[in-house]
């Protein structure tokens, strides 16, 4: 598949800073950036647009196969995300977005179907792959895996700031009860379930700034990013 290609892995629960770190590294390397969660919340958001039930297996599943999405990097490179040809980058980063995509991805046939169109981004030079299960699942060869954790309430906090950030409403006390709910629910479910990979590396990022924790990765990285 994907052997030669190197891919760096950078998985764990929400509000740890993969995105961040993941986004930096594959800008600071010039490589590519799987953000599989979108996938997941794309494939949800479809399905509520579509009338679907979120537990129809077999009908979100078929969604997700033929899911009708753009990634479009914008001049500022931020990146636009369309589905079905319509702007929907923002509905997706929605807590609701977040939580609806936890129960379609408890789904086995639904992850099945999402696999491919995940191992296509890697491509050269390389990919940084950012999500639950990519070093355990998706790319269990890659290059170099990392799992960042941080304890709930500075998730909670870090979620927050994000989502005030981008003008979206939230309160601190749900945001806790959602992110705890929908991290049972990542690691309680019997496909692909939100674990490190033996062979990763696992940095707390509680107390770490954006930086440390980049160098911290990249001290890990050695010859595949010189
Ligand atoms: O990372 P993000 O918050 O966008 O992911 C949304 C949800 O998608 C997660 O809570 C998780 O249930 C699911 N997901 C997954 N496997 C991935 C990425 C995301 O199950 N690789």
């Amino acid at each position: 598949m994907t052997d030669a290609i190197p891919v760096i892995t950078v998985d764990g629960p929400s509000g740890v800073g993969k995105g961040t770190i993941s986004q930096l590294l594959a800008r600071k390397l010039g490589w590519h950036f799987l953000d599989s969660g979108a996938l997941y919340r794309l494939t949800a958001l479809a399905a509520l647009r579509h009338g679907l039930a979120l537990d129809d297996e077999a009908a979100v599943a078929n969604i997700a196969r033929n899911l009708d999405v753009e990634f479009l990097t914008a001049e500022d490179s931020d990146v636009r995300i369309f589905l079905e040809k319509q702007d929907v980058s923002s509905d997706i980063r929605t807590e609701k977005a977040g939580n609806s995509a936890s129960k379609v991805a408890a789904l086995p046939a639904v992850r099945e179907a999402l696999l491919q169109r995940q191992r296509d981004f890697a491509e050269p030079p390389g990919v940084i792959a950012d999500g639950r299960d990519m070093g355990t699942t998706v790319f269990p060869q890659a290059t170099r895996k990392f799992f960042l954790t941080a304890s709930p309430a500075v998730r909670a906090e870090r979620r927050y700031k994000q989502l005030k950030e981008k003008g979206l409403d939230a309160t601190l006390h749900s945001l806790i009860e959602e992110i705890e709910q929908r991290d049972e629910r990542d690691r309680s479910r019997r496909a692909s379930p939100l674990r490190p990979a033996d062979d990763a590396v696992i940095i707390d990022t509680s107390v770490k700034s954006i930086d440390e924790v980049l160098d911290e990765v990249l001290s890990h990285c050695g010859e595949i990013v010189r």
